[in-house]
């Protein structure tokens, strides 16, 4: 649909003289978080506008371009085992390969040794340079890299090919200025900058005319959004101005930090039914020792009191989190204390990992005191516990009815899936004209990660 529709326009790179493109064809493969997925999207519009044509496997390719993520060591290896079959591949020669994202920052030049068939090395911070880069790349040059942190440009692309049909991501802060422990994103994706508001009203405005209901704000920490331009919103104010947009059904948000969100936040989800109920709190650790370690700038209270203003709110929110557990000095005690945190708060849903040193971050002047073994125990024990709190949770919905979008129809059993506004999972029996539509679901059953329903008749909730 709309990501198909686009008018190519004027094309990035426009008035620099290149190569013809005509037939050439490029393979983006991608890792990591959900800005890495959009700023791929953003990728694959910028070299469709320069005539490539996108093809699903690296092997009929003429680029290769890895979008990578770094965030712990074993996403970052992906990339090399990667690089290290396509070293086998016969047609490799005639091949231009990328490396892009946050392994491509972190390891810079130091990739042209490791894998010398690599052409590329960028970060996401130099993206906005791409369609120069691109044209040297184009012109013949065998080496090209994008490294500088030091930017207060965000990538912008006058063509963006969305992989969803129905919800569009949209980036509203780039970059981090935090400095959590263990983090290598601030290292990764460079200084935070802020979008003019009025573009990202005018994007909103741009997609519910493509066609797109759902609309997901992004950043590493949207709560840090400060408008660059004379309105000077803060994120709750821009936030209720999406709230607002004509045609959008449903606008979301991700991903946000405890110390930024104020009651707002909540104020403008209450008031806008656009504003989804749903609100992503990473904690990381329950513990007051290991936060302060973590430099995570808040404590387990201060936490809790957001935590309590979300529940206060005047409609069901759900909250979801982020947990890590084996942090360096992390003892069986503060790890209860997580565990003591998650039973209280109640998550309704929750990713858990296990602390992976990482480059240049300063959690590794700390002993990385807690065994492999003990990490993934107390991760399984994380886990267990999460994962019998959604199941209560869930099952207590059983009976009501929610709105879900109807985002595709599932494989393995034909039926079709889509979320509810807080998020939850929602799979239903229903025919291919249900796809991108509101419907009314009652939900029948209910498992730990999704739930099962049956259609009811609008109005008759
Ligand atoms: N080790 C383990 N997990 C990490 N995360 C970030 N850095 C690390 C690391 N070094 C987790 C955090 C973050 C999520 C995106 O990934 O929980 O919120
Ligand atoms: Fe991975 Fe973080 Fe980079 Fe996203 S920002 S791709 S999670 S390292």
């Amino acid at each position: 649909m709309s990501s198909q529709l686009v008018q190519i326009g004027d094309l990035p790179g426009k008035g620099l003289p290149r190569p013809s493109t005509d037939g050439k064809t490029f393979y983006l493969e991608t890792f990591g978080c959900q800005m890495n997925a959009h700023d791929s999207e953003k990728v694959a519009g910028l070299l469709v506008g320069r005539g490539y044509r996108r093809v699903s496997s690296y092997e009929e390719a003429d680029l290769v371009f890895y979008n990578t993520c770094s965030i712990r060591e074993k996403a970052a290896q992906k990339v090399f085992s990667r690089l290290g079959i396509l070293k086998e591949d016969p047609g490799l020669k005639e091949k231009f390969i990328g490396v892009l994202g946050c392994v491509a920052q972190q390891e810079g030049e130091k990739i042209f040794q490791r894998a010398p068939h690599v052409n590329l090395v960028c970060g996401s911070a130099s993206y906005h340079r791409l369609p120069e880069m691109l044209s040297e790349m184009e012109a013949g040059k065998k080496r090209v890299t994008g490294l500088s942190l030091d930017t207060d440009e965000c990538f912008e692309t006058e063509i963006t090919r969305r992989d969803q049909p129905f919800r569009a991501y949209l980036t509203i802060i780039e970059g981090c200025d935090k400095s959590c422990a263990y983090c290598v994103v601030p290292m990764t994706r460079g200084p935070e900058r802020s979008r003019p508001s009025d573009k990202v009203l005018e994007d909103c405005h741009r997609l519910v005319n493509e066609g797109y209901t759902e609309i997901q704000l992004l950043g590493q920490n949207v709560n840090s959004y400060r408008d660059p331009s004379p309105a000077g919103w803060s994120f709750a104010e821009l936030l209720a101005r999406v709230g607002e947009v004509d045609g959008l059904r449903r606008a979301r948000f991700t991903t946000s930090h405890p110390r930024d969100f104020h009651p707002e936040i909540v104020e403008a989800i209450d008031t806008h039914p656009v504003l989804c109920d749903h609100v992503h709190l990473p904690v990381q650790s329950g513990s007051d020792r290991v936060l302060s370690r973590m430099r995570r700038d808040y404590t387990r209270e201060e936490y809790l009191e957001k935590i309590n203003c979300i529940r206060n709110a005047g409609r069901a929110i759900s909250i979801s989190t982020d947990l890590i557990v084996g942090f360096p000095g992390e003892t069986r005690e503060d790890f209860e204390q997580t565990l003591t945190l998650v039973d209280e708060v109640g998550y309704d849903s929750a990713f858990s990992f296990k602390y992976s040193p990482r480059p240049k971050t300063s959690a590794l002047d700390l002993v990385d005191s807690v065994g492999e073994e003990e990490k993934t125990l107390r991760l399984g024990i994380l886990q267990d516990r999460q994962r019998a709190i959604q199941l209560q949770r869930n099952a207590t919905l059983i009976g009501r009815t929610f709105e879900v979008l109807a985002e595709r129809r599932q494989k393995r059993d034909g039926q079709l899936t889509g979320h509810t506004s807080s998020h939850r999972v929602v799979n239903f029996s229903g025919g291919q004209e249900l796809l991108g539509q509101y419907v009314d679901v009652r939900i029948t059953s209910a498992g730990a990660n999704s739930l099962v329903g049956e259609m009811v008749q609008n109005g008759s909730r």
